[in-house]
């Protein structure tokens, strides 16, 4: 299987390769510097010069709160390019996988989210990624999506390393406590997206580390404190209180039984990934 990595520069793209370049896979990664996926001829030549099999699809923008005041250029880059990379796939016979958020639920469930429940996002960035989603289902391509949550990696913009990086000046975090849903490190998901790429899958699925019924954001922090060995006293805070531009859903536990199913295997605890993560740092 040829794979070409799109936006390999974030916290998905950068461990995704590492993971690629371990299982001795066939890629071609390419950063937003190297490639803008806005830039549709670039990426019609880019693609036409790699010929894969495979585009994974990690470039996104995905500062939730900036969303809320840079509609287009969130719109542009989670749904408009996507528009154009679908419908290159479709021409082509490319299967495309896009990576998706937990962020297109509004969080009125109390049990987790499946594939196919029905989606209502509180704020732009869910609108704009269901709507990637939405082109790449009516595109007509061969498409894998995956819905992930709270990702987090050994680089990039990510809640984990900013969390680490305020530790080594601050001696009290704020942390939201209402917040509840499951984390993801990227070595889960870029091994699970290719266990699901070799057994077949197709359409929607979840991804996300394991956990009983989700954690709190604030249990997750406290947790990287404890994993980390680091003084800083996380306290935790109603959403309420922060006054973010952008709403969050209060519960967005995805449900990961049909991956499980499909690659035939559990996704590992949360606690076990993390304490992985801290190993490869
Ligand atoms: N982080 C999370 O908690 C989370 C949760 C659920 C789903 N996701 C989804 O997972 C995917 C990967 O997220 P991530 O956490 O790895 O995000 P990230 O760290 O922000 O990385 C996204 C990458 O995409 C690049 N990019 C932005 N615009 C681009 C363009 N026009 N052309 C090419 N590349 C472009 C960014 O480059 P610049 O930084 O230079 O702009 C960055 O390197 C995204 O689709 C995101 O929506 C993330």
């Amino acid at each position: 299987m040829k794979i070409m990595i799109l936006g390999s520069g974030g916290t998905l793209g950068k461990d995704f390769i590492n993971i690629l370049k371990q299982k001795r896979e066939n890629f071609y990664a390419y950063t937003k510097e190297q490639l803008n996926i806005l830039n549709l001829e670039r990426l019609n030549k880019a693609i036409d010069e790699v010929k894969p099999d495979t585009i994974i699809n990690c470039a996104g923008y995905t500062k939730v709160d900036m969303a809320e005041i840079e509609k287009d250029k969130a719109f542009s880059v989670n749904a408009l390019a996507v528009f154009n990379l679908a419908k290159i796939c479709r021409e082509k016979g490319i299967f495309l996988t896009y990576i998706s958020t937990d962020y297109v639920f509004s969080g009125e469930k109390t049990s987790p989210y499946h594939p196919f429940d029905t989606a209502s996002p509180l704020n732009y960035y869910g609108l704009s990624k269901l709507y990637g989603e939405n082109y790449i289902r009516d595109s007509g391509c061969d498409y894998l999506i995956v819905r992930t949550s709270w990702l987090y990696g050994t680089e990039g913009n990510n809640f984990f390393l900013k969390l680490l990086e305020k530790s080594e000046s601050k001696d009290e975090i704020t942390v939201e406590t209402d917040q509840i849903s499951s984390p993801t490190s990227t070595i889960t998901l870029s091994k699970t997206i290719i266990a699901l790429l070799n057994k077949g899958g197709r359409g929607i699925y979840n991804i996300t580390d394991r956990t009983k019924n989700g954690i709190s954001l604030y249990t997750f922090a406290k947790k990287i404190m404890e994993v980390f060995e680091r003084k800083t006293v996380i306290k935790g805070v109603k959403s309420s209180e922060l006054l973010r531009p952008a709403k969050r859903p209060s519960y967005s536990v995805l449900d990961i039984e049909a991956t499980e199913f499909i690659i035939g295997e559990r996704l590992p605890y949360w606690e076990v990934s993390l304490g992985e993560m801290k190993r490869r740092m």
